[in-house]
């Protein structure tokens, strides 16, 4: 398995990791018909444009997107990440989002990504990081371990539907970084 930035060719991957993790997670949290409706070709498209933009454009200023590669499965996970850009909290990074596909978890595909964004957003002059899950998703167990400490709690609308939004923040990337090295 190795991590890496991810180019245009992997949209049609990261809209597949994307949707069908999506779908495996947000069951039962998230309504059936809108998790249905999710779509790989617009997935796909939406990959393709943002991969493609400049990296000065101002809807990828800063971003970063890295693939994790499996040798024989090809992209099983992606995680973006780049400036925060919710400025009421005290973390100047964020993690965008992180997706690792449903038989691929709890391998350490996930940390590895984890640290390669921590690595990536310190390289780009950030120190600390936020993240927003899902209150119902059982993967902010995930964010705990990593030694995320709870935030601060908001209300976000998915398809209508108002659902409760926690962040989990790491004040400092550097203490991260150096408890996800082997
Ligand atoms: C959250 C996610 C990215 C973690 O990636 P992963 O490769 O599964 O995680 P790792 O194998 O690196 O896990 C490291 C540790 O985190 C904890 N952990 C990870 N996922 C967990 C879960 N769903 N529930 C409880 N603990 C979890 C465990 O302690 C795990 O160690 P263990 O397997 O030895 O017990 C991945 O499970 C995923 O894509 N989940 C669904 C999508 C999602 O919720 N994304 C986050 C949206 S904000």
């Amino acid at each position: 398995m190795r991590v890496r930035q991810a180019t245009p060719a992997d949209a049609p991957m990261l809209a597949r990791v994307h949707v069908d993790t999506w779908r495996a997670t947000y069951k039962g949290i998230i309504a059936d018909s809108y998790l249905a409706r999710l779509d790989y070709r617009a997935g796909e498209e939406r990959w393709r444009v943002s991969l493609t933009e400049s990296p000065d454009s101002d809807a990828s200023r800063g971003r970063i997107v890295l693939v994790a590669e499996h040798e024989a499965s090809g992209v099983v996970g992606f995680a973006a990440g780049g400036p925060n850009r919710d400025k009421d909290t005290d973390c100047d990074g964020e993690l965008y989002a992180i997706y690792v596909l449903p038989e691929h978890q709890r391998r350490g595909v996930g940390r590895m990504l984890v640290a390669a964004m921590a690595k990536s957003l310190l390289e780009a002059g950030l120190h600390s990081m936020v993240v927003w899950v899902l209150a119902a998703n059982p993967s902010r167990r995930f964010y705990e371990n990593l030694g995320a400490r709870e935030i601060k709690q908001r209300k976000i609308e998915i398809g209508g539907q108002q659902y409760d939004e926690m962040s989990y923040g790491w004040p400092d990337l550097h203490m991260l970084s150096r408890s996800l090295q082997v």
